[in-house]
């Protein structure tokens, strides 16, 4: 076999074999094959796409390219969840200790936070202490103690879709369905849970940001899923502000901690029980939707979830009377608002210059090598369809550098648009993807 016919097959078209994408991912390893003939396969696909099965097929070489954890000691059906991306998606942090205190385990492995978006690790090492840095031992361990937890990719786990990753960032090659979906789903599969559940994000913030794109990366996702022996299914929800009103990261774990406290309802609480549900469906633990939200909610609403979140920080290193004292979270040294220099009905919110403003404060990195500060950020006071008087608030930007601030401001302000139209409301949730279907709310 050889490269330049697999990468001419793509470029005319044609759907490659198993063998052929195995053949190209292996030597792509190994060295064998070299970055420019990667590149120009990359590209071919970009331009002619791949069908279910190729996708399939590549998503399993990939998998194949690393170590796969083994999570066969903790015995019980494991669930993962998924976020495509998104700014002010704190999700996790609520999502999780409510399923773990259903008696549904959850061993998570989740991601750095880079350019307009944020990561969970980055959010959960602002809590003094927390380490993500478990060992494999450390984190089954923890698992099977407080039924959760939540560290970095270990070890040598999809070393395909680092080096792909890092190609397609400077070969125009990141939007790709069938890319984006064997990416995601490689690393998904290869963490090793047996059911998985995908909130793929749709509007102005998100990878994909139109409906349409969107419930199709979502199809492509479940369907590797699926024939990768995985319980799967995919929400489809907005992006087109962000989720909660905290974007950065001690600022996004305090709004998680006040959800589930109880002190604080919006999108972030209702995505978040939205997707817990369907954790504990897909898991088997429920046998309905209905069932599935019923004891999500009970988990929330008892203060169970907050316990579960204390034992998590507790089991790995981190200070859990920060549940009780926000205040021991890093806080920025100033805190100044922006102000609405109009009024109106607020018609629209840029994400990702909400997340770029964020970034510039410090929450956020531009290279990957970036340091961030855990403190800055900034949370958001108004959201899409409430109203504006002139010198109202429109958030509260943290920081801890004042020339920092002023271009945080200046970016923020260009982010909200407002109009005397009240805008039409949107869907939080616009439909899901299971094995039995598309449905669209
Ligand atoms: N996230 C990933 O992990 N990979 C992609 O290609 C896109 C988003
Ligand atoms: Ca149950």
């Amino acid at each position: 076999m050889r490269a330049v016919d697999i990468i001419l097959k793509k470029r005319h078209g044609e759907a490659l074999s198993g063998n052929e994408i195995n053949f190209f991912i292996e030597g792509y390893v190994n060295g064998s094959i070299p970055d420019y003939q990667a590149s120009a396969l990359l590209m071919a696909i970009c331009c002619n796409g791949m069908d279910s099965r190729e996708t399939s097929d590549l998503t399993s070489a990939m998998v194949k390219s690393g170590d796969i954890v083994d999570l066969s000691p903790i015995k019980a059906v494991k669930v993962d969840k998924h976020s495509t991306g998104g700014v002010g998606d704190t999700t996790t942090l609520i999502v999780a200790p409510i399923v773990a205190a259903c008696g549904v385990p959850v061993a998570k492995m989740s991601g750095r936070g880079l350019g307009h978006t944020g990561g969970t690790l980055d959010k959960l090492e602002s809590i003094p202490g927390f380490r993500t840095d478990l060992s494999m031992e450390e984190f089954i361990q923890a698992v099977q103690a407080a039924g959760l937890a939540v560290i970095g990719q270990t070890g040598n786990l999809v070393p395909a879709d680092k080096l792909l990753y890092t190609l397609r960032d400077v070969t125009g090659t990141v939007d790709s369905i069938p890319l984006i979906a064997s990416s995601i789903m490689s690393k998904k599969v290869a963490a090793g849970s047996d059911a998985i559940v995908l909130d793929v994000k749709t509007g102005n913030g998100a990878f994909m940001q139109t409906t349409e794109d969107s419930f199709a990366l979502a199809e492509e996702m479940v369907e590797i899923g699926i024939r990768a022996g995985k319980r799967v299914m995919a929400v489809v929800t907005d992006m087109d502000q962000p989720l909660g009103m905290a974007v950065g990261n001690s600022l996004e774990v305090k709004e998680a901690i006040a959800v589930l406290k109880n002190e604080l309802s919006g999108p972030l609480k209702e995505v978040s029980l939205y997707l817990a549900a369907n954790m504990l469906l897909t898991a088997d633990a429920c046998s309905s939707f209905e069932e599935g939200m019923k004891e999500a909610k009970d988990a929330l609403e008892s203060g169970k979830a907050l316990n579960k979140l204390g034992e998590m920080i507790n089991r790995q290193g981190g200070n859990k009377a920060v549940l009780e004292n926000p205040d021991l979270l890093p806080a920025a040294e100033h805190v100044i608002s922006v102000r609405s220099d109009t009024e109106g009905y607020i018609s629209s919110i840029d994400t990702q210059k909400v997340g770029i403003s964020s970034l510039i404060t410090g929450a956020g990195r531009s290279k990957k090598e970036d340091k961030i500060d855990p403190a800055v950020g900034l949370v958001m006071k108004k959201r899409v369809g409430d109203i504006t008087k002139k010198g109202d608030i429109l958030a509260e930007i943290h920081v801890n550098n004042l020339k920092a601030y002023e271009e945080a401001a200046a970016v923020f302000h260009s982010a909200i648009h407002i109009s005397e139209h009240k805008p039409e409301p949107k869907p939080l949730i616009l439909g899901t993807v299971t094995r039995d279907g598309v449905k669209r709310f």
